[in-house]
């Protein structure tokens, strides 16, 4: 029998840094990733892939920054099948107390043909080779075979076979391009735990996209057939359509573990507060719809479900809100608050901050709470992930003045900081939002293209923070960006520089491209 059928234990391995990053329009500063991965480790991830040290000196930085950082979960670094990639992976997560290489090669016959120009015998040579020599550097090895799910059967048995006779633990059949469907992926695991002959030496993990909206579907289905390791991102973040959901993955098999009785270390109320970091940091926001974090997944509209709401909440809720850390707007602290509440108050929403940015904050909130007049839970999120996000940026908003209105034309008074440099102009626009995006312009040349402009309130109320999202866009690249204040046009001033900020990390990256015979 198959070691991992004994242990119904599903090892999530979260690749928010990594395949999540490559999202279009997102990106993270190294500070970023480490907050990120502070949150992944804290919720119970059992493996971090930190990203592509290969890709660029930032991804390298950032991946041997994570190694240094976390201590309970495993940090994973990703290489193609070369020398190159796998030596500078080892130098990445090499810090990290738990490390993992995780090396891929394609194995169908289009990506084999067409993107590596590689025979299938050459590709296998390159599995064991690449396997073995990442062994030679590190314990822990996984091994992909990139576009898994439309591989011939035969050969995938092969190279599947090759990757664990070379000393891979893991390994990984991706639905690279998510064309796979559930019961037929489900057979693919089965396929391979029946004529692998060494199979039972490794656990078999699966990667699903998301383009015909089965990665979760696939996922499980893969788990009841043998998977023992889940590959996801928070918030389905990833290539195109995005990666199975790790907040879907993980609660489907928590509510339903009457059907499937496995169980992950995730800790599930910690979910909204992971789901939120993300969607500020990367600028990414989540659908209202979105199953587990969207904002209506836990309310009822109709007035005959929220009369059976009222008789018994499970008349309409499968799992309830505090399971995934959802709690009823609460109002938390006045202008009179002092900053013992005020960090016990942090604490409570899982935030633990040093003396600098502890101080930063009760200045932000001070701040905040003289111009609003009741402060909530979700203010407090808003403008601690806000300025947290705001750390170590290029460009710093100090402040803006607006004139406008029917008897005058707008103008914008704007002050930044600019590689630690104070930098101040005045201009005009079709309307403040304009002036004020020009005022950036004038200050910080640059050729990104304004793609999305988005706003919307954090709380109910007139004096709600307004949250503004921004989407630029330069030479192909998209980032995204939000900022937060309960004046809108400020927010909307934070939210473009953030996206500068971004991009400029962004320009730096080259992808790299595919293996090469
Ligand atoms: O989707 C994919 O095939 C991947 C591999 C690199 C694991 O992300
Ligand atoms: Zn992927």
């Amino acid at each position: 029998m198959n070691e991992c059928m004994d242990d119904n234990r599903i090892i999530i391995f979260d690749t928010t840094l990594r395949d999540g990053e490559q999202s279009p329009g997102c990106s993270m500063n190294l500070e970023e990733k480490l907050r990120v991965a502070q949150m992944l480790e804290e919720m119970g991830v059992d493996v971090i892939e930190a990203g592509f040290p290969i890709a660029s000196k930032g991804d390298f930085e950032s991946v041997q920054r994570i190694a240094k950082q976390v201590k309970t979960a495993r940090v994973c670094g990703l290489a193609r099948a070369t020398r190159s990639d796998i030596d500078r992976c080892a130098e990445a997560v090499g810090p990290a107390p738990l490390k993992r290489i995780h090396t891929f090669i394609s194995t169908s016959p289009l990506h084999m043909k067409f993107k590596l120009q590689m025979t299938p015998d050459r590709v296998l040579e390159a599995v064991s080779e690449s396997v073995a020599y990442a062994r030679s550097l590190v314990d822990d090895v996984e091994w992909s075979a990139e576009d898994g799910s439309r591989t011939e059967a035969d050969f995938l048995c092969r190279c599947v076979e090759a990757a664990i006779a070379a000393g891979a633990s893991t390994i990984n059949i991706p639905d690279t391009v998510g064309y796979a469907v559930p019961d037929e992926y489900a057979a693919l695991i089965a396929m391979l735990r029946h004529r692998v002959p060494n199979i039972d030496k490794a656990i078999l993990s699966v990667h699903c996209h998301n383009d015909l909206g089965l990665a979760v579907a696939n996922s499980l289905a893969a788990v009841q057939t043998g998977a023992r390791q889940v590959e996801c991102t928070i918030n389905g973040l990833g290539e195109r359509a995005g990666n199975a959901a790790q907040e879907e993955v993980v609660m489907a098999l928590r509510t339903r573990a009457d059907h499937l009785p496995y169980r992950t270390g995730i800790k599930t109320e910690l979910i909204t507060r992971a789901s939120r970091l993300v969607s500020t940091i990367t600028g990414i926001a989540v659908q209202p719809n979105k199953a587990i974090v969207g904002k209506n997944a836990f309310a009822h509209e109709s007035g005959i479900h929220q009369d059976g709401m009222l008789k018994n909440a499970q008349t309409y809720e499968i799992m309830t809100p505090e399971s995934v850390g959802l709690n009823k707007s609460t109002l938390v602290l006045g202008k009179h608050s002092g900053r013992a509440a005020f960090k016990a108050k942090l604490k409570d929403l899982g935030y633990e901050l040093g003396e600098n940015a502890l101080e930063d904050a009760f200045g932000r909130f001070k701040d905040l709470a003289d111009r609003k007049k009741d402060v909530f839970d979700e203010d407090l999120v808003s403008l601690l992930d806000n300025s947290l996000a705001d750390g170590v940026q290029r460009i710093r908003f100090v402040g803006l003045e607006i004139h406008c209105g029917s008897r005058q034309p707008p103008s914008a008074a704007l002050e930044l900081e600019i590689d630690g440099t104070a930098a101040t102009v005045t201009a005009s626009g079709d309307g403040p939002v304009d002036a004020t995006f020009n005022a950036i312009h004038h200050l910080f040349a640059h050729d990104a293209k304004l793609q999305l402009f988005q706003v919307h309130a954090v709380t109910e109320g007139t004096d709600a923070q307004a949250e503004v999202t921004v989407r630029l866009e330069e030479n192909g690249k998209t980032v995204s960006a939000q900022g937060a204040d309960t004046d809108t046009l400020v927010a909307a001033a934070r939210a473009y520089i953030n996206a500068l900020n971004k991009l400029l990390v962004k320009r730096e990256k080259t992808p790299p491209e595919a293996l090469t015979a």
